[in-house]
């Protein structure tokens, strides 16, 4: 009783006094976030398709698994023609997600658990169906330059009218395409139907703040920006668009890799860009209180970019420039490459800026399952959660989902269809997903194995330590990620991987998770005695049995463990 007291006394004051100790932490820089993928994430009127208040209906699970906010891909008026990412009205909720209405009460639903709601913020596009784009088109209301418009380049040798520039999209294909109203190139990064809005027009920027003060207004806690590199294109002063070089990674000249993007990605002015959209979320929150609202930037860009777009000392960019290096890793992927991967961000972020986040997933990457191996999908989940910073889960990994192998259909026939199928909720129909005759897109067929409900009842299920990870995210040792020592990792052989976590006072944890598909034995890795804390399925071990790590700990082949050392 006694020595609990002192102890906490002392905490309290080491809270108190450290410098960079959790009192500064702002809510994000360790949060637990999930992405919600609307269409697949839960039904509630059978149309097999999901919507605003089956999210509504679901946030209680959230809350149960430990996650602090959530961030929705687009809910907003939109053709579908890349599901969302391409908006008609940026303003209005489409049908198929339910109504303004339906939205807010979500929100509300949201705030009364705790849970923060971050919206997909689009601003490189708008559909074609857009009222701006056809305004454009059509030159009126000083809409003229909402766009990228070019006359194109006539070949001397043909006379044939060509594209401005040799860019290529995206998603393969020319970055230009003709308009037969206009009588000119627009262009579009991604689809045809996405057209890219000319960021160097005031009204277009206008515009946006103007979206994004609409759904702040409506209590949203911030937004996850998409395409972040693609939002400004490099313009010679004579009004024309150079060539891009040969990147050598590809002999297709309809291939994105063909080039390398020295004009269409990362240019400086998208930077500056980022600052003046978190300044302008500092001025909402200083004028409405409430938390910080937040920045997550979408770029597939080198870390020391990401850094820039962070910002710093008064140059504040995105919070969370979401780091995919832990996409890049595999099922051969030993110790060695998994402590590289953080490296590199490590090295950049948080040497610069003590920040760190960890994507695992998301709508546009296979899952998990498919790019580790099932056997796998734990130790990734336990190596995310266990790292300082912020984690962001794709909805469905928690419990293990693995990518269906879909055909096309009416609906859709996009080569992203397989992480994107619907939540496995239940061992039921349409696995507690809809309660429709079909679903938009197929339920995978292993989810009478893999489901909520079957896991919670599972000790050491997918779910199960996904939900054990929150917790410790919540233990003081975790909590101290900022102070000096508060945490390590390192490769302590070929496949066994190590995080420690210290309060550097009366509480320690190591994670130890091995990669291979070996028994690992490793002698003398500290000098105390830890306890079980956490086990995977892998695990001959009992919870609250000690190791005295003077002597040697084995692992079993894929075993991850959490032990515990407190004084
Ligand atoms: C990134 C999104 O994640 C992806 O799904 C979309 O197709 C492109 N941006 C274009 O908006
Ligand atoms: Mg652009």
């Amino acid at each position: 009783m006694f020595t609990r007291t002192l102890l906490g006394l002392i905490t309290v004051v080491v809270a108190l006094s450290a410098p960079g100790g959790s009192s500064d932490v702002d809510w994000w820089e360790n949060a637990a976030l999930y992405q919600i993928y609307p269409r697949s994430f839960q039904d509630s009127d059978g149309d097999g398709v999901g919507d605003l208040q089956g999210i509504a209906s679901r946030l209680a699970y959230l809350k149960e698994i430990g996650i602090t906010a959530t961030w929705l891909s687009p809910v907003f008026a939109s053709p579908m023609s890349d599901f969302g990412y391409d908006i008609s009205d940026f303003k209005a909720i489409d049908p198929v997600f339910g109504t303004l209405d339906d939205f807010d009460e979500m929100i509300a639903k949201a705030k009364a658990l705790g849970i923060k709601i971050i919206l997909d913020f689009v601003p490189n596009h708008s559909s074609d169906e857009c009222e701006w784009f056809e305004k454009s088109v059509n030159r009126q209301d000083g809409y003229d330059d909402f766009y990228v418009w070019h006359d194109g380049k006539l070949n001397e040798q043909t006379g044939a009218r060509e594209p401005p520039s040799n860019w290529v999209s995206v998603f393969g294909g020319p970055q230009w395409t003709w308009n037969e109203v206009r009588q000119q190139y627009f262009l579009h990064q991604f689809q045809v139907k996405q057209p890219d809005m000319n960021f160097s027009s005031p009204m277009v920027r206008e515009h946006l703040l103007e979206v994004l003060r609409f759904w702040l207004d409506r209590g949203v806690d911030g937004f996850r920006i998409d395409a972040v590199p693609h939002i400004f294109e490099y313009r010679n002063e004579d009004g024309s668009y150079p060539d891009e070089p040969l990147s050598g990674w590809s002999d297709n000249p309809d291939s994105y890799d063909y080039h390398d993007h020295v004009y269409t990605k990362d240019q400086p002015e998208t930077v500056q860009l980022l600052y003046e959209w978190r300044e302008f979320l500092e001025k909402y929150q200083e004028e409405h209180g409430g938390d910080s609202r937040v920045l997550l930037a979408e770029a597939y860009s080198p870390v020391e970019t990401l850094s820039l777009y962070f910002g710093n000392g008064e140059q504040r960019g995105a919070q969370l420039p979401m780091n995919f290096q832990l996409m890049y890793l595999n099922g051969y992927s030993t110790a060695y490459d998994v402590k590289n991967s953080i490296d590199y961000w490590m090295q950049t972020m948080w040497a610069q800026h003590q920040t760190a986040n960890w994507v695992v997933g998301n709508h546009d990457t296979n899952r998990e399952a498919d790019r580790m191996g099932a056997h796998k999908v734990d130790l990734l989940n336990v190596i995310v959660n266990a790292l300082p910073g912020a984690s962001v889960t794709y909805y469905g990994e928690e419990i293990g989902m693995a990518n269906v192998a879909t055909e096309c259909t009416e609906i859709s026939c996009d080569g992203r269809d397989g992480e994107r199928t619907p939540m496995q909720w239940s061992p039921t129909k349409n696995a507690g997903f809809s309660t429709g005759s079909g679903t938009w897109l197929p339920v995978s067929e292993d989810y009478e194995r893999y489901n909520v409900q079957t896991e919670r009842g599972v000790a050491r299920s997918t779910l199960q330590i996904f939900k054990g990870l929150q917790e410790l995210k919540k233990s003081s040792a975790f909590q101290a990620f900022k102070t000096a020592g508060g945490f390590s990792y390192e490769a302590v052989s070929t496949h066994v991987f190590q995080i420690i976590r210290s309060n550097q006072l009366n509480e320690e944890y190591r994670i130890y998770v091995n990669l291979g598909n070996g028994i690992e034995v490793l002698n003398g890795l500290s000098d105390k005695v830890y306890e079980f804390v956490l086990l995977t399925s892998y695990s001959p071990r009992r919870l609250g049995e000690l190791i005295d790590l003077r002597d040697r700990l084995v692992l079993m082949p894929y075993e991850a463990i959490v032990l515990r050392w407190s004084a």
